[in-house]
């Protein structure tokens, strides 16, 4: 079989892609490890920048989203029992939205189906030649051995797929772990707050979100080895209670533990393989990035594929890399800041007058309120591939939890004289 870009994966970065390339008259053919119900039901993040949001709406999928999607003006930071209004729309002109990842997942693969190729459940993934201008993937479905010819590969399978450990030894890898992670919960509980709070506390931190007007999302940080085990619903909603205040409690029919690690892969392109989202990056979910990175990136990825297809044209397939990592990294800074700012590092009281001074500077300037807003939202979809200037890399870049969250006192390490994130 032939197609001019293979697609493996159908989590939000292989499926907007998908949407994007079909857009333009490039044919791409999607496969996922994993079955359709599994794919549409499996809980993650929630929150969708305005670029997001935009880019769904411009793709025609914005229909259920604008009707069922909760608009945000602002969320509150929280501590010693106080919240703190931020003003995200008053500050930037921008929203946010919280819809859950997998009803963007329906909406997407509801409108690809009949448009594009999607084999779900497809074992045994292999890429070859992709330093060729015909690379291929082979793969098994419905029992039988397949090969698909492409012009171009996407590596859209998440963290642990096949695509970015075939290029392992070509790539630079920034990692750096942490040791805590967050408990979940999905709760039949209509929320006691109108907005969003991360709440700083002594105990850890927590978040309190939402998913409809009956239904609450809510975050507990726990350590990173922590056993689901010993949380019985009456433990988490009593130290949700500690942590948030009010909490509205009801029947929860979803619960786990995500653990937290800051990851980048660079480059994200070896021959004709090209990374996008969760398999080339990963963020703490502080910042609430993750996904909307993965949407960003197949927005430069697409035409800089059509390009490259349609007229040969290579300039905007190798910017992809410098144009992607662009937000990735002020994104990175972000999640790290605000993942430091609000949990507890474990180091002791000093760090703790650090974070409550970083808070303190957020309530009473409206620049640095500015500042963590605009990050927040999301800085405006790129126009250009141009940077201010090349960037370099390193070679070898991991840290372990034990450096990745000591001091953050100086602010070229995010402090408040930074810029936030
Ligand atoms: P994915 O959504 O991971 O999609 C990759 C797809 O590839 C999957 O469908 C997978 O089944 C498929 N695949 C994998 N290997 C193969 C293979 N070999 N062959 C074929 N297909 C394959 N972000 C937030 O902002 N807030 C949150 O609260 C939040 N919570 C999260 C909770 C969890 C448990 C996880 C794992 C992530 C969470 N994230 C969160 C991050 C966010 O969900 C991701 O950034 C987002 O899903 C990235 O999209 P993606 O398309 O790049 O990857
Ligand atoms: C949600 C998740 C996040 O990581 C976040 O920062 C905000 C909201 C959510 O699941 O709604």
């Amino acid at each position: 079989m032939r197609t001019q870009v293979g697609i493996i994966g159908a989590g939000p970065a292989g499926l907007t892609l998908a949407m994007l390339l079909h857009r333009d008259g490039i044919d791409c053919v999607v496969l996922e490890a994993r079955d359709r119900t599994y794919v549409e039901n499996r809980v993650r993040a929630g929150l969708l920048e305005q670029n997001t949001v935009d880019l769904m709406r411009e793709l025609g999928v914005g229909e259920r989203l604008d009707r069922e999607g909760l608009e945000h003006d602002g969320i509150y930071l929280r501590a010693y029992g106080r919240n703190h209004y931020i003003d995200l729309a008053g500050l930037t002109g921008r929203h946010i939205t919280i819809y859950g990842q997998q009803e963007v997942i329906k909406d997407l693969t509801n409108a690809l189906i009949e448009k594009v190729p999607i084999h779900f459940e497809a074992a045994d993934v292999a890429l070859h030649d992709i330093k060729s201008d015909n690379p291929r993937i082979t793969y098994q479905h419905d029992s039988q051995a397949h090969e698909l010819t492409c012009d171009a590969i996407a590596g859209c399978d998440g963290f642990h797929g096949v695509s970015r450990r075939t290029i392992e030894n070509h790539i630079t890898e920034y990692d750096y772990t942490y040791p805590f992670g967050w408990l979940g919960i999905l709760a039949e509980a209509k929320p006691a707050t109108d907005e969003l709070i991360y709440a700083w506390n002594e105990r850890g931190f927590a978040l309190y979100t939402m998913r409809s007007q009956k239904i609450s999302r809510l975050y507990l940080q726990v350590p990173a080895d922590e056993d689901i085990a010993n949380w019985p619903d009456d433990r988490i909603w009593a130290e949700l209670g500690e942590r948030l205040g009010e909490v509205n409690e009801g029947n929860i029919y979803e619960k786990g533990i995500t653990p937290m690690r800051s990851y980048v892969a660079e480059p994200m392109q070896h021959g004709r393989l090209f990374l996008a989202g969760d398999s080339a990056h990963i963020v703490p979910p502080t910042g609430a990035k993750g996904l909307n990175l993965a949407v960003n990136d197949v927005r430069l990825l697409a035409p800089a594929l059509t390009e490259l297809i349609r007229g040969g044209r290579t300039d905007r397939a190798d910017g992809y890399t410098a144009a992607a990592l662009r937000r990735v990294w002020r994104a990175q800074d972000f999640s790290n800041y605000m993942t430091r700012m609000l949990h507890d590092l474990g180091a002791g009281p000093f760090q703790q007058q650090l974070q409550l001074a970083r808070l303190d500077y957020i309530a009473r300037s409206e620049a640095a309120a500015h500042s963590l807003a605009e990050n927040y939202v999301g800085l405006p979809a790129e126009p250009d591939f141009q940077l201010p200037w090349p960037r370099s890399r390193t070679r070898r870049a991991s840290t372990s939890s034990a450096t990745a969250c000591s001091p953050i006192s100086s602010p070229t390490a995010g402090g408040v004289g930074a810029t936030p994130g």
